[in-house]
């Protein structure tokens, strides 16, 4: 094949292609990326959260008692905060024994790791309890004790550090009180001390490195379905979200577990700006998802119209919460969770995947002029619904037409061969129009495994993407984790245990991408000894340059099942270096354990390379 680069028609794009897409799905939250390690550690799991189909899923969930003697129940008459109504009551007769927490699937600890532990106590009986807080193994092994000596009658916070002497992934916690007599506990949490940069409440520091390798210049939360909810009760309201972690307000995740938001919209813009991310926070367009759940008199599937003013205040005081300095309301509630500088928010969304109806586009234009009006230095994407036969995906864009709106969010998942097959998806894209942001999508297969078949082909396709880096602005691949044995769906791209990191092949070729954006695309011809459209589909080439370090990068795939022998073309590009650096992602199309290999190969203004079979070679180019 010949591979012909024109320096000539040079084009600017985005430098902002490549982002992550993060929703509480897959256990992705708590029991994930956020470091606790104490299960339902409020007492605020329902049977609701499961829709009734776990009778044991209660506020008692992954707690239990030893003890014949002993009893632990469940109370709600003096919580510590309204948000957070209950709280356990520990009777101790028989001493020696106590209240235990298996955490997510076990305890996960480190031999010489430090453990932040504290809890709310409050003595119902006796005046002083001496708690012995102990991580164990199931055989009894001690993995680490301490002692807080709980002296109040009424809730009072009690902090201490453990130290692990074990490296084990199934301890459990336990509170054993030290004296005959009757405590209510609530909020008792473990956090390892080396979470991600070291922030308090903050996030399991390998995984969010793992999300940090890609990159990415912007990450999208708390959803996908989850940012819109099921119905009116279930939308994502920032504000319980944020404030001290007693007083936030958990809520049924509708892929069928609890959220406590102890991860809520703080941590998400620490971690952003953590990352070098943008934040792009996204929000119900005023309604749930698909307009499910009734909205009042007259008013079914929305927010009653009569409470939309307040629903887009607490919008624009999002942007306040970012944005806002010190001084005002919202801002200096940032300000006391740490956090003076604002987290300089660009973008926000307004919707996902909507049904486009009358009560959607009445609310979702309520919004956005809001926002327009108060906020012009931000970029409001909107929703066209999924990209899929029979949804409204056109009725998505002419409101967008209509209301002028900067950017819209797109989705599609869909099979390797539509991949393979709509390469010129984006060519036809009006530019005058709305930008795009290509908010979720994959490739699958059946059997829905994350392999070389699927990753080539989503890197085939992001090409495609790079050459229309000027209408398609963003795109973030979905979703991004899930925990084994706790996967609602696949394929996903970052896969886990309580003690490991899996990333698969697709996360492999969104780190190629991430670390190797530019913002300059330059047009290639192809050409393939080989005519056949069916053949030419498989190879995906896009040549773009960074022009912060003048490097040209090259991205090359091969899905053909033979190697193909490339004379590339770069004349009147700078290229003068005789050595590049080269990424090679190749391996059978089932493959799911494939990595990334890197050498140095040597370049010039025209010279050979083979791109393997089955591949994506990513070369670096340093010109002057
Ligand atoms: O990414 C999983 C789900 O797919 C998202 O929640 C939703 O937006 C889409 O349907």
């Amino acid at each position: 094949a010949s591979i012909t680069v024109n320096a000539a028609q040079s084009k600017k794009i985005s430098n902002m292609l490549t982002g992550v897409f993060f929703e509480d799905i897959n256990y992705a939250a708590d029991g994930g990326l956020y470091a606790e390690l104490i299960q339902n550690r409020d007492f605020e799991y329902a049977l609701s959260d499961k829709e009734g189909r776990d009778k044991s899923w209660n506020s008692t969930k992954s707690w239990s008692v030893a003890g014949n003697q002993n009893t632990f129940t469940i109370d709600s008459l003096l919580p510590i905060h309204e948000n957070n109504k209950h709280y356990a009551v520990l009777k101790t007769t028989e001493i020696g024994k106590g209240l235990s927490n298996e955490g997510f699937d076990g305890i996960a600890l480190k031999a010489g790791e430090k453990y932040d532990f504290s809890l709310f106590a409050r003595n119902l009986a006796a005046a002083n309890t001496k708690l012995l807080i102990r991580l164990t193994g199931k055989n009894g092994e001690k993995y680490a004790e301490t002692t807080i000596n709980s002296n109040s009658a009424n809730w009072k916070k009690y902090t201490t550090v453990l130290v692990a002497a074990k490296t084990v992934s199934d301890a459990k916690l336990e509170i054993i009180p030290q004296s005959v007599g009757t405590v209510a506990l609530d909020m008792i949490s473990l956090f390892p001390q080396k979470t991600f940069k070291g922030r308090k409440n903050g996030l399991r520091a390998d995984l969010a490195q793992t999300i940090a390798d890609i990159k990415p210049k912007f990450m999208r939360f708390p959803g996908g379905c989850v940012a819109h909810g099921d119905g009116l009760g279930n939308i994502y309201h920032w504000k319980n979200t944020i404030g001290p972690l007693e007083s936030r307000k958990g809520q049924r995740n509708l892929w069928g577990y609890h959220q406590s938001m102890g991860l809520g919209y703080f941590e998400y813009f620490q971690f952003c700006e953590d990352m070098g991310a943008a934040p792009l926070p996204v929000v119900s367009a005023g309604v749930p998802c698909q307009n499910s759940g009734t909205g009042g008199a007259g008013q079914q599937g929305g927010i009653p119209m009569s409470d939309m003013d307040e629903y887009v205040q607490d919008i624009l005081d999002l942007i306040e919460y970012a944005n806002g300095d010190v001084n005002t309301k919202w801002g200096k509630k940032r300000a006391e969770a740490g956090h003076p500088k604002p987290f300089n928010l660009k973008y926000i969304g307004i919707g996902n995947e909507d049904l486009i109806t009358d009560i959607f586009e009445e609310r979702f234009t309520m919004i956005f002029n809001a926002v327009k009006e108060k906020h012009p230095e931000i970029t409001v994407i909107g929703t066209v619904g999924p990209f899929y036969e029979g949804t409204d995906y056109n009725e998505g864009w002419a409101i967008a037409d209509k209301l002028n709106i900067p950017m819209v969010d797109e989705h599609y998942y869909e099979s390797v061969g539509w991949f393979i097959n709509n390469q010129d998806f984006y060519d036809k894209y009006d530019r005058s129009k709305s930008k795009v942001y290509l908010g979720e999508y994959a490739a699958f297969l059946p059997g829905r495994p994350n392999n070389i078949e699927t990753a080539l082909a989503e890197a085939l396709y992001l090409t495609s993407v790079e050459r229309n880096g000027d209408v398609v602005s963003m795109a973030s691949i979905a979703p991004m984790l899930a925990k084994e044995g706790h996967t609602q769906w696949n394929p996903d791209i970052i896969y886990f245990n309580n003690a490991e990191v899996k990333p698969t092949v697709g996360y492999q070729v969104q780190k190629m991408h991430g670390n190797n954006a530019g913002d300059v695309y330059l047009p290639n011809e192809i050409k393939l000894s080989d005519a056949n459209e069916s053949v030419r589909k498989r190879i995906g080439v896009s040549v773009v340059r960074d022009s912060q370090s003048n490097d040209l990068i090259l991205k090359l795939v091969n899905m053909l099942p033979v190697a193909v022998n490339t004379q590339l073309d770069l004349k009147n590009l700078g290229v003068t270096a005789s050595q590049a650096s080269r990424i090679v992602l190749t391996g059978a199309p089932d493959s799911k354990a494939a990595l990334p290999k890197k050498d140095t190969i040597a370049v010039s203004e025209a010279f050979s390379s083979e791109l393997p079979a089955y591949s994506f070679s990513l070369i670096r180019i340093k010109t002057k």
